[in-house]
C-alpha cells in the first residue's frame, strides 16, 4: 500500500517533507472494514504530525507517521464477523484516529466498521471525504452544548469546514444561529443558513452582543477566540472548544472540550451526516484536488490560510459507476 507521511525524528518539518512510502498491504481483521480509499481530507491537524508537534505521541511507534482523519473510498474487503450494511464495490467514507502507520493518507485502509459508512448519493468521492471528521465534530459540539430548539448558537470561523457545519447542523436542529464572516464570506455564510451574520475579528462578541443583547445560549467556536468569545454568551451558558482553551471562564459559562475521537465509533451518527447531505440539509465544499505525489502542495496551500473548502488529496481517479 501507498501512503503520504514524514519519517519521523529529523524528518519533521514544512510541506516539503511529505514523501511517498510503501507498506505491506493490510487485511480487514474481526470487526474491520478495508477501503480501497480514492480521497482523503486535508485538515488542520495534519500540520502537526507533519511539523513533529506530535513527536511525544508518536516517537515509540514505527514510522512513517501518516496524517489525516476521513477519507473516502471503495469497500474492498470485509473482514470476519463483521456486522455491516455495506457490501464489496460499495461506496464509503470513513473517520480516521490516525497513529503511527495508521492514518487517512493511504490508498489502502483498515478501519473498524463502526467508523465507516456509505457515501451519500450524488456526490463525488473528493467531496465524501470532508464530511466525517468535522461533520461529526459539529455535532458532537451540538450535542455537548445540548441547546433546545428556539435557543440561540454563535458559530465562530463559520465559513470553515467545522464553522460550516456547525451552522448547517444547528438550523436542523432548530436553533436560531448568529455566524461570523469576513465581508468576503458574508453570502457563503448566509446561504449556509445562518440567521444573523456579524463581521469576524477579535471584538467578534461585541457584535454578536449588539445583535443578541441578552447574549447567545451557546458559542460553537472554530475560530479558536477562546475568553474572546465570552462576552457574547449569557450568564450561565456555554461554549465549545474544539483546541484546548486558553483562558478562565466567567459568569459560569461552562466550557466544553469536544474531541471528535470520542465519536470515531458513531456509526448512526456518520449515518446521519449522509442523509442529511442527500436531503440538502448538509452541502460540501472541495476547494481543490491534489494527486498524492503533491500532497506538500496540498499542505502549503492549506497554510496560506483563506481556502473555502476543503482541500483533497486523491490517491484514485473517481470510480465512474
Ligand atoms: N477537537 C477536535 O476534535 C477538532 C476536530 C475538528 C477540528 N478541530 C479544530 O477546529 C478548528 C477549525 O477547523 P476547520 O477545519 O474548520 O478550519 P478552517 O476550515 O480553516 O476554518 C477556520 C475558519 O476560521 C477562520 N479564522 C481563522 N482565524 C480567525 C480569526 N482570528 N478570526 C476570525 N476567523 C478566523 C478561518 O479564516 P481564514 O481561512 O481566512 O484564516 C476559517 O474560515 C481547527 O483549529 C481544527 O484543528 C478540532
Amino acid at each position: 500500500m501507498r501512503v503520504v507521511g514524514v519519517s519521523g525524528e529529523g524528518g519533521y518539518g514544512g510541506p516539503e517533507v511529505l514523501a511517498i512510502f510503501e507498506l505491506p498491504e493490510r487485511h480487514a481483521g474481526p470487526g474491520e472494514i478495508r477501503l480501497a480509499v480514492h480521497a482523503a481530507a486535508v485538515n488542520p491537524t495534519d500540520t502537526f504530525t507533519r511539523n513533529g508537534s506530535r513527536h511525544e505521541m508518536m516517537k515509540d511507534l514505527d514510522p512513517p507517521y501518516v496524517p489525516g482523519m476521513d477519507v473516502a473510498g471503495v469497500v474492498d474487503e470485509i473482514g470476519p464477523d463483521t456486522h455491516t450494511d455495506l457490501s464489496l464495490g460499495d461506496r464509503a467514507m470513513g473517520i480516521v484516529v490516525p497513529k503511527g502507520q495508521h492514518g487517512g493518507y493511504s490508498d489502502s485502509l483498515v478501519l473498524p466498521v463502526d467508523s465507516v459508512a456509505r457515501a451519500p448519493v450524488g456526490v463525488t468521492l473528493a467531496e465524501a471525504c470532508t464530511l466525517p471528521m468535522n461533520g461529526l465534530t459539529a455535532r458532537k459540539a451540538l450535542d455537548m452544548l445540548a441547546l433546545p430548539p428556539g435557543a440561540t448558537l454563535a458559530v465562530t470561523g463559520a465559513a470553515g469546514a467545522f464553522g460550516g457545519y456547525a451552522v448547517q447542523l444547528a438550523k436542523a436542529d432548530g436553533l436560531r444561529v448568529v455566524a461570523d464572516a469576513s465581508e468576503a464570506d458574508e453570502e457563503l455564510v448566509r446561504k449556509l443558513g445562518a440567521d444573523i451574520v456579524v463581521r469576524r475579528g477579535d471584538d467578534v462578541a461585541a457584535r454578536i452582543r449588539a445583535a443578541v443583547p441578552d447574549g447567545v445560549d451557546g458559542v460553537a467556536d472554530g475560530s479558536i477566540q477562546n475568553p474572546l468569545v465570552l462576552p457574547a454568551i449569557r450568564d450561565g451558558g456555554a461554549v465549545a472548544a474544539v483546541r484546548p482553551f486558553v483562558g478562565d471562564t466567567e459568569r459560569d459559562i461552562v466550557v466544553h472540550m469536544v474531541w471528535v475521537r470520542e465519536y470515531a465509533r458513531e456509526r448512526d451518527k456518520l449515518d446521519r451526516l449522509r442523509q442529511q447531505v442527500e436531503d440538502g440539509t448538509v452541502t460540501l465544499r472541495v476547494a481543490a484536488t491534489y494527486p498524492a505525489e503533491q500532497a506538500g502542495e496540498a499542505h502549503a496551500r492549506l497554510e496560506r490560510g483563506g481556502t473555502r473548502g476543503r482541500i483533497v488529496i486523491e490517491f484514485r481517479p473517481e470510480p465512474t459507476k
